[in-house]
């Protein structure tokens, strides 16, 4: 019989630590769900001016891609699903995760990605920042691709209470970065076992 184990990437950018957090948390729930995980954090492409306008940012930046590495073709191509994070950027998905969504052509181009399962999650300052915005942005790309879109739904009991949206987990940081709350990642870890369960599905009808 064939491996139904799910293979789950999370493919995320963050500077200040909120979509980080919220990746790692994805990454446990997909693990409890008894997928292999891998975890990338996609590299910087505003200047280095910019990155150093902000105390931290390099630093994390370098933690980050040591830590992690950067996604590459191979990890895409060897998920059964991915999840992929990214801070709001004026209400709308980060240029390096969309840079780095944007370089699929090639696996798109040859149907690699058809059928994979797919979900978003993101980080806002405020609760009216763009949250909702930001993960429908991230849903157009994923049909073009040929993803199967796999909402949060209202399909926890923290999603009712208003923790995180029915589009993908979330998080809200405030002026001064706070890390999501403990609400925040119960639905982030929910989110990860979730398509982890919709991948391997996927996997086994194949
Ligand atoms: C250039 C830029 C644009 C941003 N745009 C928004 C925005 O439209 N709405 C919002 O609520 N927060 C916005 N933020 C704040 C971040 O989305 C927020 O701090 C998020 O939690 C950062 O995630 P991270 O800690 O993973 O880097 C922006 C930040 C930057 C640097």
């Amino acid at each position: 019989m064939a491996d139904s184990k799910a293979n789950i990437l999370v493919a995320f950018y963050s500077r200040d630590g909120s979509v980080e957090a919220l990746a790692k948390a994805v990454a446990e729930g997909a693990r409890g769900a008894g997928a292999e995980v891998r975890v990338r954090r996609v590299p910087d492409i505003v200047s280095a001016a910019v990155m150093a306008h902000v105390p931290g940012w390099e630093e994390r930046s370098k933690r980050m891609l040591a830590a992690y590495g950067a996604p590459t073709l191979a990890d895409v191509e060897w998920a059964d699903g991915i999840v992929w994070g990214t801070p709001t950027r004026f209400g709308n998905t980060s240029a390096e995760l969309k840079a780095f969504i944007d370089s699929l052509g090639g696996l798109w181009f040859q149907g690699k990605l058809n059928g994979k399962a797919s979900g978003v999650f993101t980080s806002t300052a405020g609760p009216h920042g763009g949250n909702e915005t930001t993960l429908v942005s991230m849903y157009i790309p994923m049909a073009h691709l040929g993803f199967i879109i796999v909402p949060n739904g209202y399909t926890h009991g923290k999603l009712v209470e208003g923790h995180g949206t029915p589009y993908g987990s979330s998080s809200m940081s405030g002026q001064h970065s706070a890390p999501p709350t403990p609400d925040e990642l119960e639905v982030a870890r929910h989110q990860g076992g979730r398509i982890t369960q919709v991948a391997a599905a996927l996997k086994a009808a194949r």
